[in-house]
């Protein structure tokens, strides 16, 4: 079978973990075509470090080069949904990053009116893939994470029912420029990181339901709150060390899901969290306790008494300093998923197979975020449409 020729909408953070993990599946499974960013000499460098032969400033050109069978988006979350609209009508399969859409206005918007933007948003991405037959891949990492995978095939293997899933990304906050605004990110950690646990709660449910009774058991009522710590004027003067530039997005927040079996997951996703980026999933079963530590986990720890004893060398995402003792990641990308999840989206393409997260994740993620939204801003518990 000929190698799947992937288009890259996109040319910094997180085009660069793709391009970077697609290696393992070059030459043969996958070839890197294109690139596009809306700034030349970016993707053009983009293009020279990742041996990309095509560059593209304009993505409605890279979606209609015959040159392209997939366009995977790596732009910032606000262009994602029109992207991906484009990509499917040209007859492209998709690969979108997280989150896959949002509401994208001004932050004093009603959150009733998000919710219902950002729902709109995804079925007019599910619309057009659907119409064109193409495959959508959506970009949860968690789901592909080993320590994930292996929760998962401990819950198989106990045979027990998840009571409770509780889950979290939090660190200490984005430097992406895109972050800071509701305008440009629809919305500040919650949706920004949040994404992540959500949607590796709602796949655990979703494979749970799937294996024990043929149907993925989905999120019923949210309720959550959310706040802008680091802007409290208690903490006005006081030096912080959070990086976090959000103005108009909040930098924590707490959900509560119930799914349609009664069942519950906790989520917690922050910007004030120091000492690296913290990933973590456990599932609480009626018969055991599985926790997953993508970050930080104990496969390398190291003390050093002075942060200059490592040099120049990587110790793991968001860390203030290297001093002291540390969880140094044997291979970061691998912990959290991005090799296995690209190598899944090649595979499910090429099979004409759903990927392992697809289009019922991307979309129940947005529509849990937002409903979480609209509780915090009525203090009320929200409860979601289900047949
Ligand atoms: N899975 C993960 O762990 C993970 C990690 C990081 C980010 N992400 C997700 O990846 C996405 C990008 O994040 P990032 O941190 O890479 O953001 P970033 O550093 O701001 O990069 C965004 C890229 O999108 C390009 N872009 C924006 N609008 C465009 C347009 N209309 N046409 C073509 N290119 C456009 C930008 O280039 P120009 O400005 O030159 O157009 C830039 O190259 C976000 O949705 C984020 O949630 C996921």
């Amino acid at each position: 079978m000929s190698p799947l020729r992937i288009g890259i909408v996109g040319a910094r953070f997180a085009a660069d973990l793709h391009a970077t993990n697609y290696r393992p599946l070059r030459p043969a499974r996958a070839e890197l075509t294109a690139v596009c960013s809306r700034t030349r000499e970016e993707a053009e460098r983009f293009a020279r470090r990742h041996a990309i032969p095509r560059v593209f400033t304009d993505y409605h050109a890279l979606a209609a080069s015959p040159d392209v069978d997939v366009v995977d988006i790596c732009a910032t979350t606000d262009m994602h949904h029109e992207i991906a609209v484009v990509a499917a009508r040209a007859g492209k399969h998709v690969i979108v990053e997280k989150p896959l859409t949002g509401a994208f206005c001004d932050a004093t918007e009603p959150r009733d009116a998000m919710l219902a933007t950002a729902l709109g948003n995804a079925d007019a991405v599910l619309d057009a893939v659907a119409k064109a037959g193409v495959t959508l891949c959506y970009g949860e990492d968690f789901v592909y994470a080993p320590p994930v995978a292996k929760l998962r095939r401990l819950l198989d293997a106990s045979g027990g029912a998840i009571l409770e899933l509780r889950a979290e990304e939090s660190h200490s906050g984005s430097h992406a420029a895109y972050a800071r605004r509701w305008k440009s990110a629809g919305g500040g950690a919650f949706l920004r990181m949040g994404s992540h646990p959500v949607g590796a709660v709602l796949h655990l449910k979703h494979w749970e339901g799937l294996r024990r009774r043929g149907r993925p058991v989905r999120v019923r009522a949210v309720s959550a709150e959310v706040a802008s710590l680091t802007r409290l004027p208690v903490v006005s003067g006081i030096r912080r060390h959070m990086s976090t530039l959000a103005e108009d997005v909040e930098d924590w927040s707490v959900a509560v899901l119930t799914f349609e079996d009664g069942t519950m997951a906790t989520i917690h996703s922050n910007d004030i969290t120091l000492g690296g980026v913290r990933n973590v999933v456990t599932a609480y079963l009626t018969n055991a306790v599985i926790q997953a530590n993508i970050n930080p986990n104990t496969a390398v720890t190291a003390y050093a008494p002075d942060a200059a004893i490592w040099g120049d060398e990587y110790i793991t995402e968001k860390v203030e300093t290297k001093a002291g003792w540390q969880y140094p990641s044997p291979d970061e990308d691998w912990m959290r998923g991005y090799p296995q999840e690209l190598e899944d989206f090649v595979s499910a393409i090429s099979e004409r197979r759903e990927p392992l997260s697809g289009a019922l994740l991307a979309r129940e993620v947005v529509e849990v975020i937002y409903a979480g939204y609209l509780s915090a801003a009525t203090g009320r518990r929200v409860e979601l449409p289900r047949p």
